[in-house]
């Protein structure tokens, strides 16, 4: 493999990352400030700036860096975190670009400052609160000047293979470097894209890949949640037959929740069990389904009735991606979003639409969380099914003409207005949960024709169901969500 180079700026947590990931993918792991150190007989990087001034550092940065690049090229490529001024020197950021993959970690400001200033001791340029802010001014360009970047790595380990989750901006063109952190080029793969992704996005994934050296198919599938069916998964397998895939090989999805939740089925059941990677495309699958490893199709008659739980070895979240979205789908992916406020985060609530890396990993923090606590859906996990008992029926009633997300901002208030009923929340409740969803665009009417009574038939078909009663996931108030048994 390539080297991975991991910088940003000082204390964004690049040693940290790399770290993890080497210890996680059994990888060789440098850390550049304690190479310099090491180089240099002792003297630790603060000794360094004092007796040589920035200058006389630099010059030990860079021959370090080649030294590393060198010895970690030799090894067969691994992890290195680099200062957060590396790659300032031109030299340098061209050995780092030409024989490795340089991904920034993109700290928000504030939580840089709050990080530098219980470490100042260590970090000589970092000093100074005021400096310090001088120093992220001036090097802004250059950080944004890498067009790869990761916000937010989250780590699930929930049984079945753990789960690494990236959150950032530019990583679909990097795709191949992160599957090499855990895949080797011997592997084959399957890059499942739908009709609108694969044009979108299916050459810049696949381009990726194979520079990667990795040996590629496509599969394209049709998109929408119609065709999220046995048949389409069938068309899924044949790519894998085709393209020879064994049980060590493994399989992409690039789309949103239908791509991914299809695309794990197949590599479930692909001899037993396949790896795969997910990367959502579409808010909602970014914010929630890429994530907690349920994968799965839909009967004619009810959602996702037949499945596997199946977690994906990277899910990686490229917000860029949500610039070609459709507002439509956009605010689908906000309704899980409320959804994830009104769980745990009710703050969250003040900082929607807005989607940014920052805003996307802090909704999806919810459901890690959730997941991490009860993978197989024993006890909180539940709780992400709000609003999806009548969602789901609503979906089918509607023949999937009210999408899922719309569904479920449509089920939360219903559902609300069932826990006023048994008396767990007050009157005015589902009018406040319909303020959450219209603040971010979503309608909260039921659509014509359609009652919570004559849902029922097919609710009950719900896997939720136990008996006579259905396990209900009802809002009682914000960051406030129970688990109650209701007899439709
Ligand atoms: N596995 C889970 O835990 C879980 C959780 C929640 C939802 N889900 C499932 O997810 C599905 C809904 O996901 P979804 O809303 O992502 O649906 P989707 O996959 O159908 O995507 C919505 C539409 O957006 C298009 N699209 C995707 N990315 C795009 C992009 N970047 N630019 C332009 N168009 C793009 C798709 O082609 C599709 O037409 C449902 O089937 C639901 O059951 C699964
Ligand atoms: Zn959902």
């Amino acid at each position: 493999m390539k080297n991975v180079f991991i910088y940003g700026a000082p204390g964004s947590g690049k040693t940290t990352l790399g770290k993890k990931l080497a210890k996680r993918f059994l990888l060789p792991f440098a850390d550049l400030d304690y190479e310099i150190t090491y180089a240099s007989g002792g003297k630790s990087i603060p000794e360094i700036f004092e007796s040589e001034g920035e200058e006389g550092f630099r010059k030990r940065e860079l021959s370090s860096l080649s030294a590393t690049n060198a010895r970690m090229q030799q090894l067969n490529g691994g992890i290195i975190s680099l200062g957060g001024g590396a790659l300032l020197n031109d030299q340098a950021r061209n050995i780092a670009e030409t024989f490795g993959t340089v991904f920034m970690v993109d700290t928000p400001k504030e939580e840089l400052m709050k990080r530098v200033s219980r470490q100042s001791g260590s970090r000589p340029l970092a000093a100074e609160k005021e400096r310090f802010e001088k120093l992220l001014e001036s090097r802004a360009s250059h950080y944004a000047s890498f067009p790869s970047s990761i916000n937010t790595h989250f780590y699930i380990d929930s049984g079945d293979e753990p789960s690494d989750i990236f959150v950032g901006k530019g990583l679909l063109r990097n795709i191949g470097a992160f599957a090499t952190l855990r895949f080797s080029q011997r592997q084959r793969c399957v890059l499942v894209a739908d009709e609108n992704t694969n044009p979108l996005y299916g050459d810049t994934v696949e381009k990726s890949l194979i520079n990667a050296g990795f040996d590629v198919s496509r599969c394209v599938i049709p998109a929408g949640e119609a065709t999220k069916d046995i048949s389409t998964v069938s068309t899924i397998w044949n790519s894998f037959l085709k393209a020879g895939l064994g049980r060590n090989d493994f399989a992409i999805a690039l789309g949103g929740g239908v791509t991914g939740d299809l695309t794990g089925f197949a590599a479930a059941t692909w001899m037993r069990g396949m790896s795969w990677i997910n990367i959502p495309t579409t808010l909602l699958s970014m914010v929630d389904a890429s994530t907690g490893g349920k994968t799965g199709f839909d009967l004619p008659e009810a959602k996702n009735m037949v499945g596997a739980f199946h977690s994906p070895v990277f899910v990686i979240a490229d917000i860029d991606t949500l610039t070609t979205l459709p507002e439509r789908e956009l605010k689908c992916g906000l309704a899980e979003s409320v959804k994830h406020a009104l769980i745990s985060d009710p703050e969250l609530l003040s900082v929607l639409p807005n989607c940014d890396a920052s805003t996307v990993a802090r909704s999806l923090a919810v459901k890690v969380k959730i997941v991490t606590e009860d993978a197989r859906e024993k006890g909180c996990r539940a709780k992400l099914n709000l609003g999806h008992t009548v969602g789901h029926a609503i979906e089918i009633a509607t023949n999937f003409k009210i999408k899922h997300g719309e569904a479920v901002a449509i089920g939360t208030v219903e559902e609300a207005r069932m826990a006023v009923k048994l008396n767990l929340a007050p009157e005015n409740w589902p009018d406040k949960v319909a303020s959450y969803f219209n603040n971010v665009g979503l309608s909260t009417t039921m659509p014509d024709g359609l009652t919570i009574e004559s849902l029922t038939d097919t609710m009950k078909l719900d896997k939720k169901r136990s008996g006579e009663t259905i396990a209900f996931a009802l809002p009682v108030a914000p960051g406030d969500v129970r688990l109650v048994p209701v007899k439709l």
